[in-house]
């Protein structure tokens, strides 16, 4: 047994969702009278939100967890620990024999985090792994203080099953949330200081809404209706299948101005066959073409992606085929890994698999060539005017970070405050990052 904790840190691994998540669960806590802490080493219950997409992901979270006994235990103390997350719903029972922890809550049950963490206090087993028909946001609190860039799930779960991927067994089948309930939750994020909301969903342009009478609505009527929300600034939404990319979400590119000309697109592969056989149901070409649509839109538009090297069975001819497309797409920044073989899923039984040597060596030349192209694409930058929406001060005297609408990070020097949207020329581009003199006008 363990005294009932009174401060709390949380820890969030992986994607953006458990970014949010992680938040969700520490206004959960807060709104049970803990107090948060930043040092996980002096909380009295420490919640690790975990990730389970690749092998690394997982096995930090054991290493974490013998980390923070050891810098709590110089302290003489032993803090209860909570694993939240993928890994809490892939691995159940397991993380409790391996590492004894307190408390295992998946993803769809984390609302009812306080109801575990005062059983575990009781000396009770603490593991909840369902995935309730009732979603877990209705039980949550409202937000209340968020900084000028906030993120909000609208979609969770996945039902595209490719044959690498844990996700569709640890976030379950894809849901979409309310209508209703996003608007509510995108108008009280703007009260709580957001100019910017990224909504969140693991294929988050699947979202739809029956709309009952109103009939069936897609994630580009749902934009539509944000953008009319005032002291919201700007939109944005990650992270997307091709298969989904409907003609509704590409025309909003083209005319809904708080919508930034962003989109994450991962395609994993240039090789139509690898494509197969990791069951993403597009080919190359498709991508191609479902690209130069967007481009046709919105011309400046900045596209990013993800890519798995290494993949069962890939050739250095299939993996050549993946530099050509990085050539013919020109990503404005992307994410690559090395493929991961994760227990349960078809591709971790298929043969071929790729040496390790051959895996590194093929993700440096991908790497080599998207950075080229983050580069490339900032340098063209240089010398537009745009919006910045500032984040945070910079290390510098003065100095003050941003977001371009691209992404961009953007320093500036300038008397500006946390939340200001500046009107800026881009000046000067290094491969991750800009700087940017104000023009005199403050944009809206
Ligand atoms: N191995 C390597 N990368 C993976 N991803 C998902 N599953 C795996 C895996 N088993 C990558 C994909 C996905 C991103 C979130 O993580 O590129 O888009
Ligand atoms: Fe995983 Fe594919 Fe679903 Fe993305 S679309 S979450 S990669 S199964």
């Amino acid at each position: 047994m363990k005294p009932a904790p009174q401060t709390f840190h949380v820890k969030s691994f992986g994607c953006q969702m458990n970014v949010y998540d992680g938040e969700r669960m520490a206004e959960l806590m807060a709104a049970q009278g803990l107090r948060a802490t930043d040092d996980a080493a002096s909380a009295d219950l420490v919640v690790l939100n975990t990730c389970h997409i690749r092998e690394r992901a997982t096995e930090k979270v054991y290493s974490d967890i013998g980390r923070i006994r050891k810098d709590a235990g110089k302290a003489g103390r032993a803090p209860m620990i909570a694993v939240a997350g993928c890994v809490a719903q892939a691995e159940g029972e397991e993380i409790v024999r391996r590492a004894k922890v307190d408390v295992v809550v998946g993803p769809q049950s984390y609302h009812n985090l306080p109801a575990l963490v005062a059983d575990a206090a009781a000396g009770l087993a603490a593991l909840d792994t369902e995935m309730p028909l009732l979603s877990k946001f209705g039980a949550l609190p409202a937000r209340r203080r968020v900084g000028p860039s906030a993120f909000l799930t609208v979609q969770e779960g996945c039902d595209k099953f490719c044959t690498y991927c844990v996700v569709p067994y640890t976030r379950g089948a894809e849901i979409s949330r309310p209508f209703a309930a996003i608007v509510d939750e995108a108008k009280a994020l703007v009260d709580a200081g957001a100019r910017e909301i990224t909504l969140l969903g693991q294929n988050v342009n699947a979202w739809s809404d029956d709309g009952g009478p109103a009939g069936s609505r897609g994630l580009h009527d749902l934009i539509r209706t944000l953008d009319r929300i005032p002291g919201l600034a700007r939109i944005r939404y990650t992270t997307s299948h091709p298969n989904d990319m409907t003609q509704g979400l590409i025309d909003a590119h083209g005319d809904v101005e708080s919508l930034m000309p962003f989109l994450h697109l991962p395609v994993q592969s240039g090789s139509t066959r690898i494509l197969k056989a990791m069951n993403r149901s597009h080919g190359r070409d498709d991508y191609l073409r479902l690209l130069d649509r967007v481009r046709a839109v919105r011309p400046d538009i900045a596209l990013s992606g993800d890519f798995i090297v290494g993949f069962p069975g890939e050739t250095e001819a299939d993996f050549a085929e993946t530099l050509s497309l990085v050539d013919a797409v020109g990503y404005a920044q992307a994410f690559s890994f090395k493929y991961s073989a994760r227990p349960g899923t078809p591709a971790a039984a298929m043969a071929g698999a790729v040496p390790p040597e051959v895996m590194d060596d093929r993700l440096q030349r991908l790497q080599a060539a998207l950075n080229r192209d983050q580069h490339a694409f900032n340098l063209a930058s240089v010398g537009r005017t745009c919006s910045l929406l500032i984040e945070r001060r910079g290390k510098l005297p003065g100095q003050m970070l941003g977001k371009s609408p691209w992404l961009q990070s953007v320093h500036l020097i300038g008397d500006h405050a946390i939340g200001d949207l500046v009107s800026v020329t881009l000046a000067a581009a290094g491969p991750n990052s800009l700087t940017g003199a104000a023009n005199i006008a403050v944009a809206a």
